[in-house]
């Protein structure tokens, strides 16, 4: 069956650039219906698209659509897929909060297909800590971003924020149109973060893992159908719709929540950068310079359990287990050192340290096996996730 993308336009100069769009899934044989923000039309005239799509293009919630009493529905029905491009910050703004003041935000909250994403702004507004925040609670909650590209802005401005090309919006709005429910009726468990292990009540011994990777990896699963629990140690994301989350501080906390969820999944991959080791005694009281200096200057610690090794050292056969090595030199060797010491199936291994890995949205890693291994190009988190995914069930089945 023909696939309907309803693509929602919003006013910026990149608008232009939504007709290139607009043609590019027609040629790829999808049928397109716009919906256009006011402001858009003080940029382009509605005629501009109808002329494209040969359909009529919607813009108010009360403008009449024929035989069609409350449009905002009925498009919301008819997208398998609703994207936004380009998506204003105030428009993004408006999603994130579940605003629905016109057609597009209305149309937006109505509908139950998978949302996608490409802003367009000044690189100050893309910046912004709201207009950041809004990004994350979007992103938390399945919602693709087609990433900004950076360059000359139309105001001047050199940075962030400029709409992704034409065709990697085509391209990406394609490959959600296929995603197919693979993963229907099978459990992905996933660990993701850094687990905190506490020294007193204010110090603790932690990493810089962001959880970016496992949840990534926790909504793909989502978006293939999977059943998923995500255990995560403390992140700044919110939680991932649809997944039993299970919020954890501590490895020891960590290792039982795994515990508890690890004999009913079909693949656990393993993302969290678990703490090493934790300190032997955490002080129930805030330890004073001076007076505890014995106590603060040589904190004993303690050997973790490592969650992944003991859950792979009782896995059955079908069950796919998938670790990570985050690495500074020799990935590959140290990855498939990892492999066999923890009984994995597949180590995913990466290069961290000079701004690459941790708290970033990009990633470039390698699949170890026992006899192989897979490079990959560098590509987002998301990508990555579905990559990981698609190793596994090979694997599976
Ligand atoms: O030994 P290393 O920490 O580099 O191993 C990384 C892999 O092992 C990751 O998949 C991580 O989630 C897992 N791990 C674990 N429990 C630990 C240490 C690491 O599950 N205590």
């Amino acid at each position: 069956m023909q696939k309907t993308v309803v693509l929602g336009v919003t006013g910026c100069v990149a608008i232009y650039k939504a007709c290139e769009v607009l043609r590019g899934l027609q040629k790829a044989g999808v049928r397109v219906k716009v919906v256009m923000t006011k402001n858009a039309t003080e940029f382009i005239q509605p005629a501009m698209f109808r002329a494209l799509m040969r359909e009529p293009v919607a813009v108010g919630l009360f403008d009449d659509a024929p035989g069609d009493p409350i449009h905002h529905i009925s498009l919301a029905k008819e997208a398998d897929l609703f994207l936004v491009a380009p998506c204003t910050a105030n428009v993004m703004a408006k999603l994130a909060h579940g605003i629905a003041d016109d057609l597009l935000t209305t149309t937006a909250l109505a509908t139950t297909a998978p949302i996608a994403i490409a802003p367009a702004m000044n690189v100050n507004m893309y910046d912004h800590v709201a207009t950041q925040e809004n990004m994350q609670t979007l992103k938390a909650r399945g919602v693709r971003f087609i990433d900004a590209g950076e360059g000359y802005l139309a105001c001047g401005d050199v940075g962030r924020g400029r709409l992704a090309e034409p065709d990697d919006i085509v391209a990406a709005a394609i490959e959600m149109l296929e995603v197919t429910h693979d993963l229907a009726g099978k459990h992905v468990l996933v660990t993701a973060g850094p687990t905190v292990e506490p020294i007193d009540p204010a110090r603790y011994i932690s990493n810089r893992s962001s959880g970016k990777t496992g949840f990534a990896i926790a909504r793909a699963a989502l978006n293939r159908g999977a059943k998923v629990t995500l255990v995560t140690g403390p992140v700044a994301l919110g939680d991932v719709e649809g997944a039993d989350m299970a919020r954890v501080t501590t490895a020891l906390q960590m290792r039982d929540a795994v515990d508890a969820a690890f004999d009913d999944a079909d693949i656990a991959v393993f993302s969290a950068a678990v703490c090493d080791a934790r300190p032997s005694n955490p002080s129930k009281r805030k330890l004073k310079k001076g007076a505890d200096d014995e106590a603060l200057m040589h904190i004993e610690l303690t050997e973790n359990p490592d969650i992944l090794a003991t859950m792979a050292g009782r896995k059955r056969p079908e069950q796919v287990v998938v670790g990570f090595a985050a690495e500074t030199e020799n990935v590959v060797a140290n990855a498939r050192a990892k492999l066999e010491r923890k009984h994995a199936d597949m180590i995913v291994g990466n290069l961290v340290g000079e701004g690459r890995g941790f708290a970033t949205d990009e990633n470039e890693v390698v699949f170890v096996y026992a006899d192989r291994e897979r490079r990959l190009p560098l590509m987002n988190k998301d990508d990555l996730a579905h990559a990981i995914l698609d190793e596994a069930l090979e694997k599976l089945e």
